[in-house]
């Protein structure tokens, strides 16, 4: 890898570009990411208060949360990002098209014959789940800002404080951020990056703490949560020396219950 400068403030944060370099086919790491879900989300009683937490213009992660969600909160730091999730609420023609998404997740969930109304009827329900829109901060004490606090049945976090901090120390701040958005018996429904240095994005490089499965079994277990699922799988290219390496080895999926 050339040497690059890290982009601490995701000040050129690009939407599509993300999308595009992660999102614009499904193999094995988007499979295995929609398996996870599929499978939390069975572990997640039925009208639940869901918070998608850092979503940057995504919504793969919340295929399998709507059937069992009262309504789905959608934040991001960035505008831009907030953007893109709503062009796709409101099925604007410029919206990112989850439809394969749709379809892998009904098939992980066991639906045979997936016909297109089968997709949209899912997409559909998502749409109407989705009602509120906010920008979050996970360096703030509270952050959505105090009125959120003790406020979600569900918060799901996918490759955020993992992927917005190099440092461990302040990774375990993030961590009990974000946990205040949570109320007591609530679950949180993280992936994070495995045994990361970076992560990039189009020409752009980002930073990443380097963890394992044993430093978020500590680290939320020092919060108080009490692990229900944790699982790992390999990263699509692991050679650091590899062209297309994104910078980092894996993927741990993880449950755990505010106690
Ligand atoms: C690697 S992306 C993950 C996006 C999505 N969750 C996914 O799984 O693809 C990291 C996200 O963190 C967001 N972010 C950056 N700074 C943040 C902050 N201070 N608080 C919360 N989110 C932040 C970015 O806007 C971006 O959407």
């Amino acid at each position: 890898m050339k040497k690059q400068k890290i982009d601490l403030r995701f000040k050129n944060f690009k939407p599509k570009d993300y999308l595009n370099e992660y999102y614009s086919r499904i193999g094995s790491e988007n499979f295995n990411l929609l398996k996870f879900f599929a499978e939390a989300y069975k572990l997640v009683p039925k009208n639940s208060l869901v918070l998608e937490f850092g979503g940057g213009p995504t919504l793969f992660s919340l295929i399998s949360a709507a059937p069992v969600a009262k309504e789905i909160h959608f934040s991001d730091y960035l505008d831009i990002n907030l953007n893109e999730a709503k062009l796709w609420k409101n099925k604007s023609p410029k919206a990112f098209d989850w439809s394969s998404f749709v379809r892998t997740t009904l098939k992980i969930e066991g639906l045979n014959k997936i016909n297109a109304k089968d997709i949209e009827t899912r997409e559909n329900l998502l749409r109407k789940r989705l009602t509120k829109f906010l920008h979050c901060d996970a360096f703030k004490k509270f952050p959505l800002g105090k009125k959120y606090s003790d406020f979600y049945d569900v918060v799901s976090v996918n490759g955020v404080l993992d992927s917005i901090t190099a440092g461990k120390k302040i990774w375990e701040i993030l961590l009990q951020n974000l946990s205040t958005l949570l109320k007591k018996k609530g679950m949180l429904v993280m992936y994070a990056l495995k045994d990361a240095a970076y992560w990039r994005s189009g020409e752009r490089i980002f930073p990443a703490v380097n963890l394992n499965e044993k430093d978020i079994k500590i680290a939320l277990s020092k919060l108080g949560f009490k692990i229900v699922y944790i699982s790992s799988i390999p990263a699509e290219v692991i050679d650091e020396k590899a062209e297309n390496y994104e910078g980092y080895k894996g993927f741990i999926f993880v449950c755990a219950k505010k106690t």
